[in-house]
């Protein structure tokens, strides 16, 4: 197995708990990769010896980012939605159905080329895994195939179908439907079962309805919740112990206590409120109450159009109350918790050589100096990209 020693790193971010800080950094550090996974961590002073050798002249090098939330299976553009909420409309659930219709009707070809070229927009950025939902299909076979198309771009695959009751149907028969012939369509394609619990969308028991079918087919769940305004969603994540619950944008007292005591992640996604101007969540008040946060693009071309974690980033440091070495955790070793992954998400001995080098001496530059495209190098399974 050919070993690569990674030196000269100005800033090593290991998310390794047992080192200190929130990022366990090494600094002056290396890293030895054998095959795909990380045989070594620590002082480049006292690396071991290995085939080849790369010098990253005191870059900093970080887990590569784990992006738990998104949708990339979609077609069309909602650019003029955008551009009038920026003129003072605001954001409605509903403008999910516009890509319904797109999606519908594109072809499998061309899904598979938009999924593609936003992957590769995101690896540039940094990720290197991603969990992409369906749910702009919303039939049996616009959801089966959208997650045959998400399925060749990563194992983090979540079936969506209630996302939005589609027009036509009233939202009995179409819970019906995503529970029963859906599901079964979409089971063998997904890993995940999700729904949109908000007003517009799905209420807590249909919610509740999709994740308990999604579970009695081996499907775990996650939920997006409490985005638009307080709701039960978040309490119904922890109570069925999910992975995460998404968005947690408006939140009770109670809520943040079940988050908690569950142990449910709160994926917070900070690009959305950017894009829909509604208030950013308080990641403050969680992170203080105990509660575990990852951060996640929520790339969608409705509410969020962005694919880049950097810029989630400095926005929970901008406006969410977050250090950047917390920020940085959300969207690396948070992410991984949130898709329950113990392979990424850090750099330490046994895991995936999953990381990123920045072109600057630290991880605080993320958020010091937003819009910069600081990633000069991804390497996947111990190669570069
Ligand atoms: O996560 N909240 C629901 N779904 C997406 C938005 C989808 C859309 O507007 O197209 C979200 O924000
Ligand atoms: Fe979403």
């Amino acid at each position: 197995m050919v070993s690569t020693l990674l030196t000269h790193i100005g800033e090593l971010v290991t998310n390794d708990p047992a080192r200190e800080g929130v990022l366990g950094q090494v600094a002056d550090g290396a890293l030895v990769i054998e095959g795909s996974r990380v045989a070594w961590v620590g002082p480049a002073a006292e690396a071991p010896d290995a085939d080849e050798r790369v010098d990253l002249g005191g870059r900093t090098v970080l887990p590569g980012f784990v992006d738990s939330h998104s949708h990339l299976v979609f077609a069309g553009d909602r650019s003029a939605e955008f551009e009038a909420r920026m003129a003072g409309e605001s954001y409605a659930a509903g403008g999910i159905r516009t890509t319904v219709a797109a999606t519908r009707a594109a072809t499998d070809e061309q899904l598979t080329s938009q999924v593609g070229r936003l992957v590769a927009e995101m690896r540039r950025q940094g990720t290197t895994t991603v969990e992409i939902k369906s749910g702009y299909g919303l039939s049996v076979r616009d959801e089966a195939r959208s997650l045959a198309v998400a399925r060749q771009f990563t194992e983090e695959t979540t079936f969506l179908g209630a996302h939005v009751v589609p027009t036509g149907t009233t939202p009995e028969e179409y819970v019906d439907l995503v529970t029963g012939p859906m599901l079964e369509a979409a089971a063998p394609y997904a890993r995940w079962v999700d729904a949109f619990c908000e007003r517009g969308a799905f209420d807590v028991d249909q919610a509740r309805a999709v994740l308990v079918a999604g579970a009695a087919v081996g499907l775990r769940g996650r939920l997006h919740a409490n985005q638009l305004g307080p709701g039960p969603g978040v309490r119904l994540a922890a109570e069925l112990g999910l992975a995460a619950v998404d968005h947690c944008t408006y939140l009770e007292d109670a809520d943040v206590d079940a988050l908690r005591d569950s142990g449910t992640i709160a994926t917070l996604l900070p690009g959305v409120e950017f894009s829909t101007r509604q208030p950013y969540p308080d990641a403050r008040r969680l992170l203080d109450a105990g509660v575990r946060v990852a951060l996640a693009s929520d790339c969608n071309p409705g509410s969020c159009f962005t694919s880049s974690l950097p810029f989630c980033i400095a926005l929970a440091v901008r406006e969410m109350g977050m250090t950047p070495a917390e920020a940085v955790w959300a969207a690396t070793a948070g992410g991984a918790a949130a898709l329950d992954r113990d392979d990424v998400g850090a750099l330490v001995v046994g895991r995936r050589a999953d990381l990123m080098v920045l072109d600057a001496p630290s991880h605080v530059h993320l958020a010091y100096r937003p819009g910069v495209p600081l990633v000069s190098g991804v390497w996947v399974g111990g190669r570069p990209t």
